[in-house]
């Protein structure tokens, strides 16, 4: 006997695991038992249940639908149910699921491989395939680390970086986050320390000015002998504020890595494969990192997957250590099912379609929100690529303003001051009218 009843709903087959429903029951549970990100298990929120998804929408287990404003988090660009994702899965599970990566090879793999080192500068030619995002950003710390012991530059440990940054939870990465959002505060102690510079302040379209590269600069003349890496989301800081910066800032930065001796990584997890209208962000200031991240969109948002990218010079250096290997080497390494699908997610990307999707969400969100600059209670308003945000002067309370998303039929998930969303590409003109509707109807009525 199960201590938690099963959910009774006739259309849910326990005995073959197949869920087709949710009913109030379920949801009580998971309320009660089930750990959201970043949630409280005091005075959890409710969550809305979802059963089924499609294109760029989700169903509700009571049947209503949603558009989907955040390609659940960055990652479902091709959007649900995309039948080309679908049968890459379906192809590759009936060949192989999953085998271990060490001492064996795969074609997913080697095909995903190629891709990326097609995709990405070519430079960056040697891939790390790893399982998310968080752990895709501590190998390429690894990486950096490991090179300069290879060097017998020991004293080179730290790292650095801006404020406002994010670059996942665990624990290198959280230690290169926000030293004021992020978990500093809460892991005083714990945290390796890092060295932060004042976050770039000039926006996208803004006119440049070399001052804003001083206190980075300042900080590299001061730390370069100690510094393994200069870590950075180029372009776009996404979950550390939605901050969108200038071209020259990232330009400057490969400038004053190449000055000092300092890697630099750059972590594309959010703005890889075409979110902010270049294949990869750094694309805008026409540099290539020594390290590259990537993950979210990789698989078009089907399951979990990340990737890090570096080059022969460094790939081979790293290996001079005494260990003669890179240490690292995850279970799930090159899953199969994910590589497939991963595969087939960059060869709709390498189609090209993407360019126009992307342009014009950018064109039509210009547009659109720009009628959310006559309100009150707006800060300002930032468009790039396919991403659009709204800075609110107040931060939001999620309980309420989640509930009027729903309501008005989108999914859109504000965090602090900041409504902001990332639609999928293939979201029509229509839809996307509806979901920069739906958002004014909320942010209007604040
Ligand atoms: C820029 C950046 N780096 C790293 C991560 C961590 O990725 P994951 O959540 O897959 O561990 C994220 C996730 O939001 C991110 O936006």
């Amino acid at each position: 006997m199960l201590r938690y009843a099963v959910n009774q709903d006739k259309t849910n087959d326990f005995t073959t695991g197949r869920f087709l429903s949710m009913n109030s029951a379920d949801l009580d549970f998971d309320q009660e038992h089930i750990w959201h990100p970043y949630t409280s298990m005091i005075s959890p929120l409710p969550c809305i249940g979802v059963v089924s998804a499609n294109g760029i929408k989700l169903t509700l287990h009571d049947g209503r639908e949603l558009i989907d404003g955040m390609s659940s988090w960055w990652s479902t660009i091709h959007g649900y149910n995309n039948q080309r994702l679908n049968n890459a899965a379906k192809d590759q599970i009936d060949k192989m699921s999953h085998v271990m990566f060490g001492g064996i090879t795969h074609p997913s793999a080697v095909a995903l491989s190629r891709r990326l080192i097609d995709m990405t500068a070519p430079a960056l030619d040697r891939v790390f395939i790893s399982d998310s995002g968080s752990v895709a950003v501590e190998v390429a710390m690894k990486m950096a680390l490991q090179y300069w012991v290879a060097k017998g530059q020991m004293q080179k440990t730290k790292m650095l970086t801006v404020e406002h940054g994010y670059h996942g939870d665990t624990f290198a990465a959280m230690s290169v986050c926000d030293p004021i959002n992020g978990m500093h505060e809460l892991f005083t102690g714990v945290l390796n320390k890092q060295l932060f510079a004042k976050a770039p302040q000039i926006g996208f379209n803004q006119t440049w000015s070399n001052d804003d590269i001083e206190p980075l600069e300042q900080l590299f003349i001061a730390h370069h002998q100690d510094a393994a890496a200069m870590i950075i989301e180029p372009i776009v800081q996404g979950a550390g504020g939605m901050r969108i910066y200038h071209p020259n800032y990232l330009t400057a930065v490969r400038q004053l890595c190449d000055k000092y001796d300092v890697l630099l990584i750059c972590d594309e997890i959010a703005t890889g494969f075409g979110r902010t209208g270049k294949l990869f962000a750094y694309e805008h200031s026409d540099i290539v990192p020594d390290i590259l991240c990537l993950g979210k969109a990789l698989t078009g948002g089907y399951m979990s997957l990340a990737a890090t990218l570096t080059t022969k010079d460094i790939a081979q250096e790293i290996c001079r250590t005494k260990a003669g290997v890179f240490m690292h080497g995850p279970t799930f390494m090159g899953n199969p099912l994910a590589c497939a699908v991963a595969n087939e997610s960059l060869a709709i990307l390498q189609e090209g379609h993407w360019q126009l999707q992307v342009a014009n969400i950018e064109r039509q969100l210009k547009q659109e929100f720009g009628a959310f600059n006559a309100l009150n209670c707006v800060q300002d308003v930032r468009v790039l690529g396919a991403i659009g945000v709204i800075e609110l002067k107040q931060a939001v309370d999620m309980a309420s303003i989640q509930q009027a998303f729903v309501a008005q039929g989108v999914w859109v998930r504000p965090f602090g001051k900041l409504v902001y969303i990332m639609p999928p590409y293939i979201i029509t003109n229509d839809e996307l009218t509806e979901l920069t509707n739906a958002i004014y109807q909320v942010v209007s009525a604040l």
